[in-house]
């Protein structure tokens, strides 16, 4: 497995691999592996021929007061790690190379951005669909693999890449939980064991509104709010946001007719995390 620290070499050697005939995948993540990211790179794996990686802990997509600094590394970990998935590249640019002096551009989803996770997180989704523009310039990918689990970035990359003619598959991967539930993140290692007990209310929820659906609910602000009781009934949650909305245009619905998105933001001691499923109605 290599492992590239600069622009140009991963240019240099992402041209060469399109030059041989050969397709690449990428993954973008901001590290700390768990097996959300391993997944994703399992997937890539089965529909490309080289895969590469890029681990960039991205400042941009982090407003004042968040968790930048106290973000959790683990590059030696990690590299062992996508080395026994088979990854055949891992690519750690650094900051100053990702923005150097002078550097002014954004690229910017207008309306996407404007519900959820952009709600709360004002400038984050600039951020994200900037340092993902330039990987996707760097790494020069055929196929790019992103999580479900954060439903609004993938939304928000797919709505990029057609909107900007980008020639690049985007991939979406259903969400990893561990055997009890809780989705798989990075930020579940700022968890203390009383807070992880209470972090599994937001999976819980999710199957409770399932549930109220197969028996007939369609009414949005019934299941929001039973969803929000089963948070709140729980110590250390914090509610950012319970939102029941249309998976294409993230519009919140007020019934549901065919299927919604059902996307939660919640504070937990001092992650802040996120969670989603779709509900569909049995005719959909
Ligand atoms: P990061 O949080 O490291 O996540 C990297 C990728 O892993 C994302 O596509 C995310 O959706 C996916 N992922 C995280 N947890 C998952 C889980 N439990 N199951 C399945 N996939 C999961 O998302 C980012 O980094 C950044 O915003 C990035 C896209 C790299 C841009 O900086």
């Amino acid at each position: 497995m290599q492992r590239i620290e600069t622009v140009e070499e991963m240019q240099v050697l992402s041209e060469s691999i399109r030059m041989a005939g050969h397709t690449v995948g990428l993954v973008p993540t901001m590290g700390f592996f768990h097996e959300g990211h391993l997944e994703l790179m399992r997937v890539a794996r089965r529909y490309s021929d080289t895969i590469v990686v890029s681990l960039f802990v991205n400042p941009t997509q982090f407003g004042e007061g968040e968790d930048l600094t106290a973000y959790p590394r683990d590059l030696d970990g990690d590299l062992a790690k996508a080395r026994d998935v088979g990854v055949d590249c891992v690519f750690v640019p650094s900051a100053e190379d990702m923005y150097p002096e002078g550097y002014q551009t954004e690229v910017r989803v207008r309306h996407l951005t404007r519900h959820l996770c952009g709600l709360s997180r004002p400038g984050h989704f600039d951020g994200v669909t900037t340092v993902v523009a330039k990987l996707f310039h760097m790494v020069k990918p055929h196929l790019a693999v992103f999580g479900q689990k954060d439903y609004q970035q993938l939304a928000v990359i797919s709505r990029m890449v057609r909107d900007l003619n980008m020639d690049i598959e985007i991939i979406g991967v259903p969400t990893v939980r561990e055997p009890d539930g809780l989705a798989m993140s990075s930020r579940n290692s700022y968890l203390s064991v009383e807070e992880r007990e209470s972090a599994l209310s937001l999976s819980r929820s999710l199957t409770l509104a399932r549930d109220m659906m197969t028996q007939g609910e369609r009414n949005a602000a019934t299941l929001r709010e039973a969803v929000e009781k089963e948070i709140q009934s729980r110590p250390f949650t914090r509610i950012d946001y319970v939102r029941l909305c249309d998976p294409n245009t993230l519009e919140e619905l007020e019934t549901i007719e065919n299927e919604a998105l059902l996307a939660l933001a919640v504070q937990v001691g001092k992650a802040r995390l996120i969670d989603n499923c779709i509900l569909r109605s049995e005719t959909s």
